[in-house]
């Protein structure tokens, strides 16, 4: 009998992080200064992030030390463990086998610990006494509100409207820990009073909650900016996840055919796959592996966006990367999956995409949370809403599988408990969720509101499609 669950010793925390971007087909296109269309200049960012972050950002060393105090805090639930989904696999009946790595077992609930006390940690050792930040489904902000408080820091979260509406919990988990939680768009900031000039109920945005978050660290020298999702040095402080997920499946002589994740910004998915990425471009991958990355249909924005340049928030603060986006002025509708409604998407995860090594797929969250309901009835582990949507595409996949027989190994990162997500449960579980689709129409109109706003882009829209 295989066993359900595979564990590590504590000793087997990797040692260091692996950057991806060495090993890319291509070089990563430069974040670029809108006004001037030039590379930004590192030493423009030092007045929002910490320096390391932003070395970390820019580099091409291939791995990266983590510092003996940061793995001293990754002690407290590192390593996660590795799952066999074998209920699933025989609710299913599919020769397929299902294994997951489970990050929920962090305090705060899910991946973004392993970024967060990365990000404050550096802050901290420049003199930072502050964090400001920005949270979607809440998930970061609490990993954030955690990595402060342990490291005696103080953080303000904004936490996008919709959100601190739907899980008033999630804030009072971020208060526990210290931290001061405002519902964006606030007043208290510029970028947060346009928005409300505008349209007072706004439900929020993660792109207008960066502006206001980065609008807050500047008006304060002891405080840095951090962000949870898209920049290359917080998708590399994630790659623990994958580094022991390649050594606990190698303790199995396992190793997968396909690997899913879902994708808001694309952290937790880039933790698991990066890894497995650098086998295949090191040539020593055992066989020929997919990455598939799972988006909302709310949210498409790999699957009906656009790559080109465009900023990763809704003031136009931030310089401008090349990604899949749908326009940064976009709000999305009020799903559950507050994770998965950002406009843009890390820019590595794109490249690959362009390059035809990464495959993407979309479901609505109806889809998504009935995927989320067979596995916490199989394998009794409620999921976050975000991951029920890789969870809906590896169930497609077991499926095909049944019909073909093939006997594939499928990976999915499981990357957050959904104890706060009652409320997405109870709305699926009486039939009031909506399947939110995005019209491509809406993209379109969004990149005509984009070439207004900067007229050169209209070469690279058209070329796109
Ligand atoms: C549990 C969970 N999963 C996934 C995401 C999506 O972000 P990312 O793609 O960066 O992992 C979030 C973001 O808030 C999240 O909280």
């Amino acid at each position: 009998m295989p066993s359900h669950k595979i564990l590590l010793d504590e000793e087997e925390i990797p040692k260091k992080w692996y950057n991806i971007q060495p090993d890319l087909p291509e070089p990563l296109p430069p974040p670029i200064n809108p006004a001037t269309r030039e590379p930004v200049n590192p030493k423009d960012l030092e007045a929002v992030f910490p320096k390391e972050c932003i070395k970390q950002e820019m580099s091409q060393e291939r791995w990266i030390d983590i510092p003996k105090e940061i793995l001293e805090i990754y002690r407290l639930w590192r390593p996660t463990p590795l799952y066999r989904a074998i209920n699933l696999e025989k609710a299913l009946k599919t020769p397929a086998k299902i294994y997951y790595k489970y990050e929920g077992v962090s305090p705060p609930g899910s991946h973004k610990t392993n970024t967060a006390i990365a990000q404050a940690y550096y802050a901290k050792k420049e003199g930072m006494t502050r964090i400001s930040t920005e949270t979607g489904a809440g998930q970061w902000g609490s990993a954030l509100a955690f990595s402060c408080n342990i490291l005696g820091m103080k953080s303000t979260v904004y936490m996008v409207r919709a959100s601190y509406d739907q899980k008033p919990y999630r804030r009072v988990m971020m208060e526990t820990w210290g931290a001061e939680v405002y519902a964006s768009p606030t007043d208290r900031t510029e970028a947060g009073k346009s928005i409300l000039a505008e349209d007072p109920d706004s439900p929020g945005s993660l792109g207008i909650a960066i502006s206001e978050a980065i609008e807050d660290s500047l008006k304060d020298e002891k405080t840095k900016y951090t962000l949870g999702s898209v920049l290359n040095h917080v998708l590399l402080h994630q790659t623990v996840i994958g580094l022991e997920t390649k050594k606990a499946m190698a303790s199995l002589e396992e190793y997968p055919d396909s690997i899913f994740g879902c994708i808001g910004g694309g952290s937790s998915f880039s933790g698991l796959y990066w890894p497995f990425y650098y086998d295949v471009a090191s040539g020593k991958a055992p066989k020929d592996v997919e990455f598939i990355a799972v988006e909302s249909t709310a949210c498409p924005k790999v699957t009906k966006g656009y790559y080109i340049y465009d900023h990763f928030d809704v003031a136009r603060m931030t310089p401008m990367g090349k990604m899949h986006t749908l326009g940064h002025m976009f709000v999305p509708a009020p799903i559950h999956a507050g994770g998965l409604r950002y406009h843009g998407m890390a820019p590595t995860l794109c490249l690959l995409k362009q390059k035809g090594i990464m495959k993407s797929k979309a479901y609505n969250q109806v889809d998504a949370f009935k995927a989320g309901h067979l596995f916490a009835k199989t394998e009794g582990i409620i999921s976050a809403p975000e991951p029920n949507h890789a969870i809906k595409a590896v169930i497609d996949e077991a499926l095909r599988c049944k019909e073909t027989g093939e006997e594939k190994t499928l990976l999915f990162l499981l990357c957050g408990h959904g104890h706060f997500d009652m409320q997405g449960y109870d709305d699926y579980l009486h039939g009031k969720l909506l399947p939110y689709e995005y019209p491509q129409k809406k993209v379109d109109e969004a990149m005509q509101k984009l070439i207004k706003i900067y007229p050169w882009l209209k070469e690279e829209i058209k070329n796109y499609r």
